[in-house]
């Protein structure tokens, strides 16, 4: 079964082809970064603009990568929600005028729901990579720019959300400090590049872990520390003069006192972020669950640094706890870490039980409900 997905939740207008949910034909991304890294961040009205530009080139590019015209894509899968409403109305109704116009049943996909799938995709490298089959229950970590979830996924489309962020979500965080350090936008690609040469133990910053066994998140503190240490850096570095904005505090800083500051924050939330997806696995597995899977998902899960130290945590676990048969799992390839529609079409595949048949007008929401 092929189907095309359409994604348009923030910056980026992605189309992709995918055949049995893991599959992938054809994945096309027209990034708005660059507009975007002007502005240090989205501006809303622009990324909408951009999107209506761009996606009936991203389809047809879609299309003809995956060798496919209308006739063989059996359905048409798109982001609801959640996302910024102008950016995602883009989406839903380029979806729902193939629906009418084609003849297409659509299956709309909550944009982490997309996330987590996107770990069953298989890289489109050309070279066959052999993939086990999802096992459940699994245990999620979901890390992006809006939202930081841990989930417990039972089955295709029974997810539970155990924790949540209180405040910033994890690549908000990385964003914002990125800013406050004057390194560019997005934030958790250059932080982790500026980390490569810092010192992770240069800082003593908070780590937030909330009441005991809780598996939410706050990540404000953080940052209001990271703030600080620069302000008195600047200061310092100014002899006690005034300070202006974040472009101006941060033109006084050192490479090196970045890169320190950068590898210490990232190495506070990975710390955070490892813990808590640790403690839900031990929590589950006291109440008599037994996890088999445990993934990462969402932006933040291209970090390097996150990926290894889960990899660690997970080995000791598994050491200390005696417990053999848990897999970690990925995304394969990085570009299905950030925002794709590959993983929109993957979800939608193993979701298709809830398509509308055609001709279907799908509405976009800003709700949280996965489904
Ligand atoms: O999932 P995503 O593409 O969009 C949302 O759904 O929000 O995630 C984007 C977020 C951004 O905040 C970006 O800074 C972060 O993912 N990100 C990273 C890395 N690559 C992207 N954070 C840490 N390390 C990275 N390598
Ligand atoms: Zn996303």
């Amino acid at each position: 079964m092929k189907i095309l997905g359409i994604e348009t939740s923030c910056d980026e207008t992605a189309c992709a082809v995918v055949e049995d949910g893991v599959k992938v034909l054809s994945n096309v991304i027209a990034s708005q970064i660059d507009i975007h890294a002007a502005t240090g961040g989205v501006v809303p009205e622009v990324a909408a603009r951009e999107h209506i530009l761009k996606i009936v080139p991203v389809i047809e590019e879609a299309l003809s990568k995956a060798g496919c015209d209308w006739d063989d894509i059996d359905a048409v899968a798109v982001t609801k929600g959640p996302g910024l409403i102008s950016s995602l109305i883009i989406g839903t109704e380029t979806a729902s005028a193939i629906s009418y116009l084609k003849d297409k049943p659509v299956i709309s996909v909550h944009h982490i729901v997309g996330h987590v799938y996107a770990n069953f995709l298989r890289a489109d490298s050309g070279a066959e990579v052999e993939e086990a089959d999802p096992e459940f229950p699994a245990l999620i970590l979901t890390v992006s720019g809006g939202h930081n979830e841990i989930i417990l996924m039972r089955d295709h489309d029974d997810f539970t959300i155990l924790g949540e962020t209180r405040d910033d979500a994890a690549g908000e965080a990385f964003d914002k400090v990125a800013r406050i350090l004057g390194l560019g936008y997005p934030g958790g690609p250059v932080i982790s590049k500026a980390a490569e040469y810092g010192d992770r133990e240069a800082f003593k910053l908070p780590r937030s872990y909330l009441d005991q066994g809780s598996l939410d998140f706050s990540f404000s503190g953080l940052k209001t520390a990271v703030l600080n240490e620069v302000k008195a850096e600047a200061q310092r570095a100014s002899g006690g003069a005034e300070l202006g904005d974040y472009s101006q505090i941060s033109a006084g800083l050192s490479e090196q006192f970045k890169a320190d500051l950068a590898a210490s924050f990232q190495e506070a939330v990975v710390d955070v972020l490892t813990d808590k997806l640790i403690q839900g696995f031990l929590n589950l597995l006291e109440e008599g669950t037994k996890i088999r899977e445990i993934h990462l998902a969402g932006g933040v899960s291209a970090n390097s640094r996150l990926r290894e130290m889960l990899t660690s945590k997970v080995n000791d676990l598994i050491k200390n706890k005696h417990i053999l048969d848990v897999r970690l799992r990925f995304p394969q390839n990085l570009t299905y870490c950030t925002d794709n529609a590959a993983m929109i079409a993957g979800a939608a595949y193993f979701l298709r039980d809830r398509a509308e048949k055609a001709p279907h007008n799908v509405t976009p929401t800003t709700s949280f409900d996965l489904f």
